[in-house]
């Protein structure tokens, strides 16, 4: 199996372009199954997750051809609703956006109940109280959901959601989009995932409006048709470099970024001590001019802090002088890699979602596990700011979300690299 082996205490210096957001990109992939069309959707980052949604859009029927390494061609004029595999369905969280998408189109839908990193209980109810809202039927039985719409089909309706989903918000929006009349979502979640998806069916000739605040009025129209469309930068990859730079000392430029997106990631860093330069379509990390600062985080929905972000600044604090509160304030057990950066000689303490980070020790380099994909990066980060070589497995979970990080690392700098067997550990990383 595949590991990464990084050499640490370097510093990072130039600039990384940042891919398109995973987050956005699935659910318009999956998406496209409402529009019945062609489209063109560009500026897809390079990840396994993308290669799962276009498998399973291939499965349902859609015609998938790759122009370029970023940029697909999709035909969903032909879709046999409910036909997802089931070990696709599993293999990612995303997976139930070919519900709500199916559902809108065909007014049924059968799929497994989806997978995805393990933080604990990840329940799927406001996706179902907003597809019944709507006046489907929904079972879930045997670990798989089943949606039929009445024989007059979808009809628009009021939904407060009891709880901020990205992913709940998301899908209600993609059912509804077709359904008859207003369809009205309070406490919508407000994320720039949740706008870029509202923009992709707007261009497709959908009516949705409010995408960014926390009511989204969806206008049910009779039709969509193909357009091409390009997915906004992933802000979670960009934080993560950004993180990179703060954990060690480096100036580095990060492309191809929405600074807004970034606003809160920008704050914290700068709390630390670190600069942030806002550059337009860039941003620039000078790095701190004193040791890292202790502060506290609590991740909460956008434009809070992002839970997306917690091991990567959980480094950080480990770096920093003193005592830091980092508070987990969406997933119920997002802490479960605090186990690795303890091997590499971190002090934390985790109650509940809370973890207290006594900072200030180096880390020590060790053998350590992705136990999701960003604690997969925050291991990375925590082995860069790590003199000697630290050996990182379950590399899988990087790959589901991060294009290309091994090579995009080793150009600015990074002494990283790609192992297949543990005798490569020892040697240089590079
Ligand atoms: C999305 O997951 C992201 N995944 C996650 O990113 C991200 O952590 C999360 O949003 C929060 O920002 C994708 O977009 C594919 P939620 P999602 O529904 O939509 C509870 C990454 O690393 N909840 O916003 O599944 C839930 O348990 C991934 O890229 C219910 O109670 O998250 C959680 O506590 C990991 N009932 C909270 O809401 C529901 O029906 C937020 O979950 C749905 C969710």
């Amino acid at each position: 199996m595949e590991k990464i082996s990084v050499r640490g205490g370097r510093k990072l210096h130039g600039s990384i372009t940042v891919g398109g957001m995973k987050n956005a990109a699935l659910p318009i992939l999956l998406g496209t199954i409402l529009v019945g069309d062609r489209c063109v959707i560009e500026n897809l980052p390079e990840i396994s997750d993308i290669r799962s949604a276009l498998d399973i859009l291939s499965s349902l029927g859609a015609t998938v051809r790759m122009i370029d390494r970023t940029t697909v061609e999709i035909d969903t004029s032909n879709i046999r609703p409910g036909t997802t595999p089931y070990d696709l369905a599993r293999s990612m969280r995303a997976s139930y956006y070919v519900v709500g998408a199916e559902l809108g189109r065909y007014g049924t839908s059968r799929a497994a109940c989806p997978g995805g990193c393990d933080f604990g209980v990840r329940p799927i109810d406001q996706h179902i109280k907003g597809f019944e809202a709507l006046g489907a039927k929904v079972d879930v039985v045997d670990g798989c959901i089943t949606c039929s719409a009445p024989p007059e089909g979808l009809t628009g309706a009021s939904i407060y959601m009891d709880i901020v989903s990205v992913g709940a918000t998301i899908n209600i929006m993609l059912a509804a989009v077709l359904a008859d009349g207003m369809t009205v979502i309070d406490n919508a979640a407000r994320e720039p995932h949740v706008v870029d998806v509202a923009n992709f069916l707007n261009t497709c000739g959908a009516d949705v409006s409010g995408a960014g605040t926390d009511v989204i009025k969806i206008r049910g129209v009779k039709k969509l048709h193909g357009v091409t469309y390009a997915i906004i930068p992933d802000m979670i990859e960009a934080g993560t470099y950004m993180m990179a730079a703060a954990a060690t000392g480096s100036e580095l430029t990060i492309a191809n970024v929405i600074p807004k997106h970034l606003e809160s990631i920008s704050a914290k860093l700068e709390e630390m001590g670190a600069k942030v330069e806002d550059l337009g379509d860039a941003v620039h990390i000078y790095p701190s001019e004193g040791p890292l600062r202790r502060i506290n985080v609590k991740t909460m929905p956008y434009p809070g802090y992002p839970t997306d972000m917690n091991p990567q600044i959980c480094v950080l604090l480990c770096l920093a002088r003193g005592t830091s509160i980092l508070t987990e304030g969406v997933w119920e057990n997002r802490f479960k890699y605090v186990e690795e950066l303890v091997r590499m000689g971190a002090s934390i303490t985790v109650d509940g979602r809370t973890a207290v980070i006594q900072g200030g020790r180096p880390f020590r380099p060790a053998t350590v596990k992705c136990s999701d994909l960003r604690a997969g990066a925050a291991m990375v980060i925590a082995a860069l700011a790590t003199d000697g070589v630290t050996v990182i497995e379950n590399i899988y979970h990087i790959e589901r979300g991060y294009e290309h990080l091994v090579e995009k690392l080793q150009g600015v700098g990074a002494d990283i690299k790609t192992i297949d067997t543990p005798e490569d550990s020892g040697q240089s990383a590079v």
